[in-house]
């Protein structure tokens, strides 16, 4: 449905596909391996259409042509990377994605794993790999008519590698991440009306196949807790509210685990504070802290991380009706802390108030890292290209501002201080939900710490990054799974045993 790539990794010694993909210099020279089986006419006709294409090898680029006369294949794509000099920057996700994005649906194709100026590592190679999956996921879903579909069909992809069980060997851990990207993309993309907080809930029970050991609260069980300020949002809504928990014991029993927190508002209406009509439908968008989540809890159970994770999601509809919330009520957290409304669309704070206090309070975990499309304000600071990254402990912020740099899922560091806290003391309960619009961001970050204790904490606002995405090498989709990537990294540098 949405991976139309199907991937297989062959020795150097034929080609069968219908494309050939060469990867070439800025000498346009083509690799040993790859002249080998271009046969003898296409290192001409290379160094012919790129000049007058103005074709350099440049990292990323690319030149179509049609095959020489009687060679066994029809097209020969040459990508470019660059340099030699530049060899330690290039980034094989990236090129991954250049490549898959020269590609054609219904079409085989040949990659030849080797570089102008030597191998590709089975590292590399999978990380080629990786680019090339998230490059070519489509959501087309519900589009019924073929011609409605940007192209039809499977993609065949032969990689061809001087060693390929070594490369198999490492494809393991790049599918892994990649099934977990996919999948948050697929719950980023799905209309609200499929998916709502019951069916979200299902989806995540899906990992019990990996060895995740999933829990699914409801609501007699959350009013029991006493995650009264969750509850509140979703009591506008004819669907159910639900807290998902999901364990991935990969490490030693007495490991502390590390613990990730998403808020999953399925549809964000606003409440009765309601939001314009224009553009309201990209509210379906607001579970992508949720979907990060699951994404990453599926990534890590599929490459068996050692390490013990811990995914809580709260999951709502924020709908207005007779019974919704209003401006004015006051609720109180299972913090104990009491909270004003004085905006029903500020609700997403509202849903990780409970479920940080019991996520921290229940598992006692090494950190809590929260992942929610928060605020508006985030994107007028900082746009699409950051995430805003909010914390108590430098250590983890910097760790993850290190794993934002190696995987492109950059975040940018915002503060958190006393004078921003004070801009949420409410007349009349302990905080009010909303400071009104200047620094909308750090007063709902300030708002968050509220609920967290001594615990290393950071919360990421990815309002801008998680949903309606802009296209990239190596993304396509509206949901662009963002976070997994980062936070899987963040584990494999850091919290593996
Ligand atoms: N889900 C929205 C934030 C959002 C905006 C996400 C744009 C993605 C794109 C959130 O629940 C919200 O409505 N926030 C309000 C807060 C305000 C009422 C204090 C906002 O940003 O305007
Ligand atoms: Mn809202
Ligand atoms: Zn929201």
């Amino acid at each position: 449905m949405s991976q139309r790539l199907k991937l297989e990794i062959k020795a150097l010694d034929a080609i069968e596909g219908r494309d050939l993909v060469v990867l070439v210099s800025d000498g346009l020279t083509l690799p040993g391996p790859a002249e080998a089986l271009a046969g003898a006419e296409a290192q001409a006709l290379l160094t012919r259409a790129a000049a007058a294409e103005r074709f350099k090898g440049k990292a990323l680029s690319g030149l179509t042509l049609p095959a020489p006369e009687g060679a066994p294949y029809e097209r020969l794509i040459a990508v470019g990377v660059g340099a030699a000099t530049d060899r330690a920057d290039l980034d094989f996700v990236k090129l991954g994605g250049a490549i898959a994005g020269r590609l054609a649906a219904g079409r085989s194709a040949e990659v030849i794993l080797a570089l102008p100026d030597g191998g590709i590592d089975a590292k590399h190679a999978a990380e080629i790999a990786l680019g090339l999956k998230l490059r070519s996921y489509v959501f087309d879903r519900y589009k019924t008519k073929s011609k409605d579909k940007d192209d039809t069909g499977s993609i065949p992809v032969t990689l061809r590698a001087a060693d390929p069980a070594a490369v198999k060997k490492a494809l393991k851990v790049s599918d892994a991440i990649a099934a977990g990207v996919v999948l948050a993309r697929d719950l980023v993309n799905e209309p609200p009306n499929v998916l709502y907080p019951e069916e979200f809930a299902d989806r995540a029970k899906k990992l019990e196949k990996l060895g995740v050991e999933v829990e699914v609260l409801d609501e007699k069980e959350l009013k029991k807790i006493g995650m009264r300020a969750l509850l509140g949002v979703g009591q506008g809504s004819r669907r159910e509210s639900r807290v998902v928990v999901m364990r991935w014991n990969g490490a030693g029993k007495g490991d502390e685990p590390v613990a990730f927190v998403g808020k999953g508002v399925t549809f964000d209406t606003g409440g009765i504070s309601l939001k314009p009509g224009a553009g309201m439908e990209d509210m379906k968008g607001d579970m992508a802290g949720a979907a990060c989540v699951v994404g990453l809890m599926h990534a890590l159970a599929a490459r068996k991380a050692k390490v013990n994770a811990i995914g809580v999601i709260g999951l709502v509809e924020n709908m207005p009706d007779g019974n919704a919330q209003r401006p004015g009520d006051i609720v109180a957290s299972l913090s104990g802390q009491t909270i004003e409304i004085i905006n029903t669309d500020a609700e997403g704070r509202l849903v990780l108030a409970d479920v940080l206090w019991y996520t921290q309070d229940r598992f006692k975990p090494r950190f809590m890292i929260n992942l929610a499309t928060l605020t508006g304000a985030i994107l007028v600071a900082l746009a699409q290209e950051n995430a805003g990254l909010f914390s108590n402990n430098d250590e983890l912020a910097q760790r993850l501002t290190a794993a934002g740099l190696a995987t492109g899922e950059t975040v940018w560091r915002m503060p958190l201080d006393k004078a921003y806290d004070k801009m949420i003391d409410s007349k009349f309960a302990d905080m009010k939900n909303s400071a009104g619009r200047y620094a909308g961001s750090i007063t709902a970050a300030q708002f968050l710490q509220r609920h967290v204790n001594d615990t290393a904490w950071a919360h990421l606002d990815i309002a801008g990054t998680g949903m309606a995405a802009k296209d990239s090498e190596i993304n396509r989709s509206w949901g662009p799974g963002w976070g997994v990537r980062l936070l899987d990294r963040l584990v494999k540098d850091h919290y593996e045993s």
